[in-house]
């Protein structure tokens, strides 16, 4: 059966497009069904930032065909799994919940190390270290999604 996994950033054009594509490019034959959304709506319709895709392009990940679009409560009965980027994104995820017992984890959760969110490059300006984080949670998350198989 295939498992649908939604990850959720602020602005859907940095983190969770990135992780998005990530985990897409890394899930070599996985039945998944991968999107992204944003908790807000200003980039809603545009292409993943620049710079993040430049970063991501460099690493062998195309974002390119990525468009933003918003968080809706029905997303919670539309995907088995919503993964949010950090604790703010998680506050703002539950709020759309209304009686969905769909699970919300961190991206974080699914890493070895210390971190408890991914680090907004859209404000840290380190691309770089957000795709570090995004690739190690990535590997995290097909970790556990073939030990559930
Ligand atoms: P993201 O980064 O949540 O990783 O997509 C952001 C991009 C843009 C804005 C906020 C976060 N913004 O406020 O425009």
């Amino acid at each position: 059966m295939t498992t649908r996994i939604l990850f959720v950033c602020l602005g859907n054009i940095c983190r969770s497009p990135a992780a998005e594509a990530i985990v897409r490019a890394r899930s070599d034959g996985m039945a998944l069904a991968l999107d992204s959304a944003g908790t807000g709506d200003w980039h809603v319709g545009q292409p993943p930032y620049a710079p993040m895709q430049e970063a991501a392009a460099a690493r062998g990940y195309d974002l390119g065909d990525l468009r933003a679009r918003t968080l809706t409560p029905e997303d919670f009965d539309r995907f088995d799994l919503i993964i949010a980027m950090d604790r703010e994104n998680l506050r703002d995820i539950e709020r759309l919940r209304h009686g969905a017992t769909t699970p919300v984890k961190l991206f974080t959760d699914y890493t070895k190390g210390p971190e408890t969110a991914v680090p907004d490059p859209y404000f840290t300006r380190d691309f770089e270290a957000a795709l570090d984080l995004i690739e190690s949670c990535a590997e995290g998350l097909l970790a556990s999604l073939r030990r559930a198989d």
